[in-house]
């Protein structure tokens, strides 16, 4: 399987969010997986100004390291997004990269098979067989309620409930060596929930992490 990885936290292979995403990986048995480390990248903001769409259908004015990540997509066969909660959304360095994706959009307006929001722009590739799953964590205690903005983000993006998500709450806790016991018990879990994702893809759901249950019974 051709699996891409997007990684927008700006802490690269250091980042929490990167611990949950190589277990997914080993899950799936797909360790070798293309990372993106957008940190890692110039990938500067869309200029708004439609050439991918009016005079080089397909390939966008700006030239810098988006360009892989941008071709890339049209042949992944699953696109894991993996990142930090910002502010109850994405954050920008993978924002810059997802509004950099207009030129595998046509321009043309419309309706979405799946009838959510006012419309759409169909692919200019054939992606129809593309799965993506979303791995997140945020610093809160739960990611109840945290992540409406994320959710809705990917229900356009994707269509609804057609990705799946991993969205865990206290990601600091992985950072911190003398947790390691417990947080390898939640790791354990998300490789689990790539080898379900190997035998066939689980869509429509998505996975909360209850950081609070991996500290120890007294105090941290
Ligand atoms: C600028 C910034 C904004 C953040 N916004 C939120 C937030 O809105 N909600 C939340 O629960 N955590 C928030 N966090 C905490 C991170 O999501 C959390 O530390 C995460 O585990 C970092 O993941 P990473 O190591 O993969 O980058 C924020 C952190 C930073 C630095």
């Amino acid at each position: 399987m051709k699996t891409i990885v997007i990684n927008g936290s700006p802490k690269g292979e250091g980042s929490n969010t990167v611990k949950l995403t190589r277990a997914f990986l080993s899950g799936l048995g797909e360790a070798d997986a293309r990372f993106y480390h957008l940190a890692d990248m110039e990938v500067r903001p869309c200029r708004g100004c439609y050439a991918c769409w009016k005079t080089t259908p397909g390939e966008c004015a700006v030239r810098d390291g988006a360009k892989d990540v941008i071709e890339a997509l049209r042949g992944a066969e699953l696109v894991i997004w993996s990142f930090p909660l910002y502010y109850f959304s994405v954050p920008g360095l993978l924002k810059n990269l997802m509004d950099r994706q207009l030129p595998n959009l046509l321009p043309f307006m419309a309706e979405r098979p799946d009838a959510h929001g006012s419309g759409s722009h169909h692919p200019r590739y054939d992606v129809s067989g593309q799965r993506h799953v979303v791995i997140s964590t945020c610093g809160f205690y739960s990611p109840e309620g945290n992540y409406d903005s994320v959710c809705g983000l990917f229900d356009h993006m994707c269509g609804k409930g057609n990705y799946a998500g991993i969205f865990c709450g206290q990601g600091e806790l992985f950072s911190r060596p003398e947790l390691r016991r417990r947080t390898d018990e939640y790791l354990a879990l998300v490789e689990t929930a790539g080898g379900i994702q190997k035998r066939g893809f689980p869509v429509g759901g998505h996975a909360e992490f209850d950081g609070a249950a991996a500290l120890p019974e007294r105090g941290v």
